[in-house]
């Protein structure tokens, strides 16, 4: 059995403008200790569905139905008492933007703290004591004198390892890392990557890691998954996906990464338009404005995510599957 298995995810919102199906029917599973890196242009439903395994939607105006088995339990369908034990415990969560998700209020101390007394029932001394490893093991040096600190006293890459010692403090089973070393320099950014790779490796700790870099996926993950507004439409193992991307969508990311092995981090830039209004979802392909492989068949249905070549790669282009021939007779 997966650790986790996703079925048929979707969020929408109902804002003013219309309905926006920020998720709309994601399926994918993850095995213990993986990691699959979820990529995609900003707005694609990336931290959508992190939220959403969480149960995590604001509603009002957030909607979600769908289908979330964790670890044998079928988590979507929980109430709320029940989910707050998951969170932070055995499913963490690492945001973006620490300065957002740490407290400025609270020392770090009290914050780390405060997770292992309501998730491990932990007095405040073994929990102090517990707080001050687990920040020596991200790689903070003097952990008791940052235990007595406020976040805005500490720097950027400071407060991300705050972060991760704080995601992983409950040992979890999986960790869902939203853009985790966006905000960081290149330098730090791999020292991040590194660390979560280790204590991966030490805890078995199964990562999905949200990234529009494709260096940052390329060095981390063992899966992709492609998301493109609000679906995903490609996934595989990182090394296939690189080396033999189907879908149009995937083939433009790539395009703007020179070479699997530089290291030279590379943005999703390349590809001429922009994503559709998620409140105006065209019938068909949700890339076909875009796509240069565009037919009419894909302006009319909207392709499914299917398996292709090996069981582990789908994707969800009918046109990418076609003989050449007829691609370029189109
Ligand atoms: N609370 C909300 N109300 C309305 N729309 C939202 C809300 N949260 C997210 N969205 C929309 O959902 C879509 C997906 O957002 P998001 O998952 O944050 O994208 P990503 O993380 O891939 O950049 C976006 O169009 C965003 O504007
Ligand atoms: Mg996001």
């Amino acid at each position: 059995m997966p650790l986790l298995s996703v079925k048929d995810l979707a969020v929408r919102f109902e804002t003013h403008d219309g309905i926006v199906r920020a998720v709309d029917g994601v399926s994918f599973e993850m095995e213990e200790g993986e990691t699959l890196g979820l990529v995609g242009e900003s707005g694609s439903g990336k931290s959508v569905t992190n939220l959403a395994l969480l149960g995590l939607i604001p509603s009002p105006p957030g909607v979600m139905s769908g289908v979330v088995n964790f670890d044998g339990q079928e988590i979507t369908k929980l109430p709320e008492p029940d989910l707050r034990k998951i969170r932070g415990n055995r499913i963490a969560m690492i945001f973006q933007d620490p300065m957002t998700s740490l407290n400025p209020l609270l020392t770090i101390g009290r914050q780390l703290t405060e997770v292992l007394e309501l998730h491990k029932g932990m007095g405040y001394s073994q929990a102090l004591r517990q707080s001050a490893a687990a920040l020596g093991e991200v790689g903070l040096a003097e952990p008791e004198k940052r235990l007595a600190q406020y976040p805005h006293e500490l720097s950027g890459g400071m407060r991300q390892r705050v972060m991760i010692a704080m995601g992983l403090l409950c040992e979890p089973r999986l960790l869902l890392a939203d853009e985790p070393t966006t905000a960081l320099d290149v330098t730090i950014q791999a020292q991040i990557l590194e660390l979560m790779a280790a204590v991966q490796k030490q805890h078995g700790t199964a990562i999905i890691l949200v990234t529009h870099d494709l260096g940052v996926v390329a060095g981390s993950a063992d899966r992709v998954a492609v998301m493109y507004a609000g679906r995903i439409v490609e996934e595989g193992p990182t090394q296939d996906i690189f080396n033999s991307p189907v879908h149009p969508y995937t083939k433009g990311l790539l395009s703007s990464v020179p070479r699997l092995d530089s290291d030279t981090s590379c943005e999703l830039s390349s590809i001429p338009g922009s994503p559709p209004d998620l409140a105006e979802m065209p019938p068909g392909c949700a890339f076909a404005p875009r796509c240069k492989k565009v037919q009419k068949e894909c302006l009319l249905t909207q392709p499914d995510l299917v398996s292709s070549g090996s069981p582990q790669r789908r994707h969800a282009c009918p046109i990418a599957s076609l003989p050449a021939s007829r691609e370029a007779n189109s």
